[in-house]
């Protein structure tokens, strides 16, 4: 099972470069430091706010 990343809260937010870097490495969410740049973990997390947002906006639309 894989979290969808679309309902992270705001402790999950907040946290998002240090669990993208190993944080929960030992519950199964492998580390990628040394596989992203810090840009590249920036320009995911922008992605999935994005994505967030429209699922909000879908949800508004058709309850
Ligand atoms: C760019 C790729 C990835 C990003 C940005 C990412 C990000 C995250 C984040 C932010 C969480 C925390 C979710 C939460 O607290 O609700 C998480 C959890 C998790 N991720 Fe990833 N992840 C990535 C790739 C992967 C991959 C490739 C795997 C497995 C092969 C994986 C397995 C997991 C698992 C099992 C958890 C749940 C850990 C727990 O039980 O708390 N992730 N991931």
């Amino acid at each position: 099972m894989l979290p969808d990343l679309r309902y992270l809260d705001q402790q999950g937010h907040q946290a998002f470069p240090a669990i993208v870097a190993g944080l929960y490495a030992d519950k199964g969410m492998p580390s990628l430091a040394g596989e992203l740049s810090l840009d590249q973990v920036q320009a995911i997390h922008q992605y999935l706010i994005k994505r967030s947002g429209d699922l909000q906006r879908e949800l508004r639309a058709a309850p």
